[in-house]
C-alpha cells in the first residue's frame, strides 16, 4: 500500500481511532492502543522507544593531530608568525564561493567587526531577526546602535520580509537577517528593501554553513556574511568565526578592525594605526582544527539533509506536528537544528514543556528553542542606560517599546521544538525511532495531560 495523503480532519480522526500509523504505512510498528507497559509513555513509567545512544559532537579528526603537534613544536601559535589562518581563509572563501574571507576569534567578533566596518555607529538603528541567539542583537548594542526587531514568520522560523520596510527610520543603516538553524532567509526580498533604502545587509550565517538559496551559499547573499565555529557548530573549532564578502575595501577595513587598527596585510606594527580596532584574531590552532573539520562538512551536511527530509515527510502526517517550511528561494538548510512546531491543542492541550519532557523520556533528546528575547531584561537595562538615553530621544524609545510587540515571534517561541544537529547524523533506524516516539506520544495524549 502506498502512502495515503490524509486531510487534516482524516488524520485527526484516524489518530483518535489509533489507526494513523496503519493508514500511512509507516515502516515502524504503529501504536494502536495502549495495551501494556511497553506502550505506556516512558515519562509515566513505560519503556522508552530509543534505548541506544546518539552520535556525539564534536568528532575529533586525526588529520588535525600531526599538523597541530608540528605547530605546537614550532612555537608559531598566532597568525603573526604562521600561515594556517590565512590558509583557512583561502579554503573557506573557496568553499563558500566568496572573493574574500577573514577569520576571527568568534562569530560574535565577526558580526561586531562587520557592523563597524560598514560604519554602524552610536545612535544608528539596525533591523534584526528576533528568533535567534542573543549575540545577533548584542553586537548591535556593542556598536552603540539600536536593534529594531522585525516579527518572525512562524512557518519559516525566520524574519518576515513583509514587515521590514515599515520599521525603517532616518537612523536605520543596516539589516541583520539571521539564517537561524541554518534555514535560509528569503534574501531577494531583504535585499530589495535594503537597496531601496540604501541599507547594508549583514547576514548572520553563524548557524548556516553550506545552506543554499537560489543556487548560492548563505553568507554570500547580502553585503557580508558572518559565521561561527564554536564547539557545538556543524564546523567546530572550540571557538572561532569568519566574515566573507566580495567587497574588497570592506574586507580590508575588517582586517584592520580585527587587528588593532593595523592596515590590511600588516600584522604586528607598533605605531601608525590608521583606524580604530581591537584584537579579534583567530589563533593558529583554531585554523588547523577547522581545516581538518572541513574534510567532513559536506558529507555530514548531506546526511543531515537526507534525514531531515525523511523526518519532514513522516512528521507532517502526525496531527499537531508541523515541520518547518523553507522560505521562498531556499534550497537547502544546514540543519544546525531540526525545527518543528508543536500544536498543543492536538495533544490534549498538554503544554509544550510536557511534550518535550515526554520525548526526552522516550530517549529522543530535544529542546524548546529560543524564548521571546525581544523582551529580555538586558534590553530594558540597555535602553535605560545613561548612554542610550543620550543617544536616543525619549519619544523614539517610547515608540520602540510600543512597536516591540511581535505576535508571530511569540507564537513561534511557544510552539517550536528542536533536535540538535548531531541527532541528524544518526541512522535511518534512529530517525524511525524519533517518528515512533512522537507518534506514541500522540497516541497517548490523553495521559500526557492527565
Ligand atoms: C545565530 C548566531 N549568531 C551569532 C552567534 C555568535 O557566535 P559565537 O558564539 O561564535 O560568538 C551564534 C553562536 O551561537 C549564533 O548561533
Amino acid at each position: 500500500m502506498g502512502t495515503k495523503k490524509l486531510t487534516r480532519r482524516q488524520a485527526i480522526t484516524a489518530a483518535s481511532a489509533g489507526t494513523l500509523g496503519a493508514m500511512i504505512n509507516w515502516s515502524f510498528r504503529p501504536f494502536t492502543i495502549v495495551k501494556n507497559d511497553q506502550d505506556k509513555l516512558a515519562l509515566l513509567g513505560g519503556n522508552k522507544v530509543h534505548g541506544g545512544t546518539w552520535p556525539e559532537w564534536p568528532v575529533w579528526d586525526v588529520t588535525a593531530e600531526k599538523n597541530i603537534t608540528e605547530m605546537l613544536r614550532s612555537g608559531k601559535w598566532w597568525r603573526g608568525n604562521g600561515d594556517h589562518v590565512a590558509d583557512f581563509e583561502k579554503k573557506y572563501a573557496e568553499l563558500m564561493g566568496a572573493k574574500r574571507c577573514l577569520a576571527t576569534a568568534s562569530g560574535t567578533t565577526a558580526l561586531i567587526t562587520s557592523l563597524k566596518s560598514f560604519g554602524v555607529d552610536a545612535g544608528d538603528e539596525v533591523l534584526v531577526s528576533p528568533y535567534t541567539f542573543i549575540a545577533s542583537y548584542n553586537v548591535i548594542f556593542m556598536n552603540k546602535a539600536l536593534p529594531v526587531f522585525i516579527d518572525s514568520d512562524p512557518e519559516t522560523f525566520l524574519i518576515d520580509p513583509s514587515k521590514i520596510e515599515s520599521r525603517i527610520t532616518d537612523r536605520t543603516v543596516a539589516i541583520l537577517p539571521v539564517h537561524i538553524y541554518g534555514l535560509p532567509v528569503d534574501m531577494d526580498r531583504v535585499n530589495t528593501v535594503a537597496r531601496k533604502h540604501n541599507l547594508k545587509v549583514v547576514e548572520d550565517a553563524c548557524q548556516a554553513w553550506l545552506a543554499e538559496y537560489r543556487g548560492k551559499k548563505t553568507g554570500t547573499l547580502g553585503d557580508a556574511g558572518c559565521f561561527s565555529f564554536q564547539n557545538s557548530k556543524n564546523l567546530p573549532a572550540g571557538e572561532g568565526g569568519a566574515i566573507i564578502s566580495n567587497n574588497e575595501s570592506f574586507m580590508d577595513r575588517c582586517y584592520s578592525i580585527h587587528n588593532c587598527g593595523r592596515p590590511f596585510g600588516s600584522v604586528a606594527r607598533t605605531s601608525d594605526y590608521p583606524i580604530s580596532g581591537s584584537n579579534f584574531r583567530m589563533q593558529q590552532i583554531q585554523a588547523l582544527i577547522l581545516i581538518s573539520q572541513m574534510n567532513r562538512i559536506q558529507k555530514d551536511a548531506d546526511i543531515r539533509l537526507a534525514n531531515a527530509l525523511y523526518l519532514d515527510a513522516k512528521l507532517k502526517e502526525i496531527p499537531g506536528i508541523i515541520p518547518c517550511k523553507l522560505a521562498d528561494g531556499a534550497e537547502r538548510s544546514a540543519y544546525h537544528l531540526y525545527p518543528f512546531r508543536y500544536i498543543s491543542k492536538e495533544f490534549n492541550n498538554a503544554p509544550k514543556e510536557k511534550f518535550v519532557r515526554a520525548l526526552n523520556a522516550e530517549g529522543i533528546p530535544c529542546s524548546s528553542g529560543y524564548g521571546p528575547q525581544n523582551k529580555d531584561g538586558l534590553i530594558e537595562e540597555t535602553l535605560n542606560s545613561k548612554g542610550y538615553k543620550r543617544l536616543f530621544s525619549e519619544s523614539r524609545l517610547r515608540q520602540w517599546r510600543e512597536e516591540n510587540v511581535l505576535p508571530g515571534n511569540d507564537k513561534l517561541c511557544s510552539e517550536a521544538v528542536t533536535f540538535y544537529q548531531s541527532i541528524l547524523l544518526g541512522s535511518r533506524s534512529d530517525m524511525e525511532d524519533i517518528v515512533r516516539a512522537i507518534a506514541k506520544i500522540c497516541e497517548n495524549r490523553a495521559s500526557l495531560n492527565g
